[in-house]
């Protein structure tokens, strides 16, 4: 009578063990697959006067004056324009009567240096540069310029930028750029001792 009842009770001790082995890997298995530690979020929010802001990428710089004037080749250009404007206009041709051919040629290669240098080419990458008082030495000019014959070239010069289609913006950078030669190619006066 007992053997059945022997039995019964072991098939349960068997079962309970199970129960609990099986428990345990649980618990195991639990304890290692402990989920990471969350990370504290962090939200950055750009405020002004509590306003957000994007923040845009930085515009690239503007274009020199050399690369709007449409660098070597454009300058070139205009200054062929220039010199044939000059040596048509009455109120300065005289003073270009001479210089011809490789003189000529050499004036303008210099004065498209010239623009190069001061419209801001080497820093664009261009390989310009000029000797100063080329003028001098190639014209062999015995006199300074009159104050209206500059204020003519630039006159003629601006016919020639529009006739390129150089904007209005270029008309004014390039002559402020060139603004400067003014004092040394002008004969300016001296001026008249005061009367005591
Ligand atoms: C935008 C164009 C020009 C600029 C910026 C300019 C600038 C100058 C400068 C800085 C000087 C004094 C130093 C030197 O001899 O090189 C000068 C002198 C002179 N330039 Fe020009 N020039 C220009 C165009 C011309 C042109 C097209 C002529 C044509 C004949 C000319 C005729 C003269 C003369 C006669 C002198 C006097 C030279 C002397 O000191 O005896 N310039 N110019």
């Amino acid at each position: 009578m007992w053997l059945p009842y022997v039995g019964a009770l072991m098939k349960a001790r068997i079962a309970y063990a199970s129960v609990l082995v099986a428990a345990g890997l649980v618990v195991v298995a639990c304890a290692s697959k402990k989920p990471a530690p969350k990370e504290p979020t962090v939200t950055e929010t750009i405020s002004d006067a509590g306003a957000d802001v994007e923040v845009e990428a930085e515009p690239p710089p503007p274009a020199s004056l050399f690369e709007r004037l449409g660098k070597e080749e454009g300058i070139t250009q205009f200054v062929d324009t220039f010199i044939k404007n000059l040596q048509a206009d009455t109120k300065f041709n005289k003073r270009l009567a001479n210089v011809k051919g490789a003189k000529l040629e050499k004036l303008k290669k210099d004065l498209v240096d010239q623009i190069c240098v001061e419209s801001g080419g080497p820093e664009a990458g261009a390989e310009c540069k000029y000797e100063g008082r080329f003028m001098r030495e190639i014209l062999g000019a015995k006199s300074k310029l009159k104050e209206e014959e500059w204020t003519t070239m630039l006159l003629d010069l601006r016919t020639a930028l529009e006739e390129h289609k150089i904007g209005d913006n270029e008309q004014q950078d390039l002559a402020s750029a060139l603004g400067k030669f003014r004092d040394d190619a002008v004969d300016v006066k001296a001026p008249k001792p005061a009367k005591p």
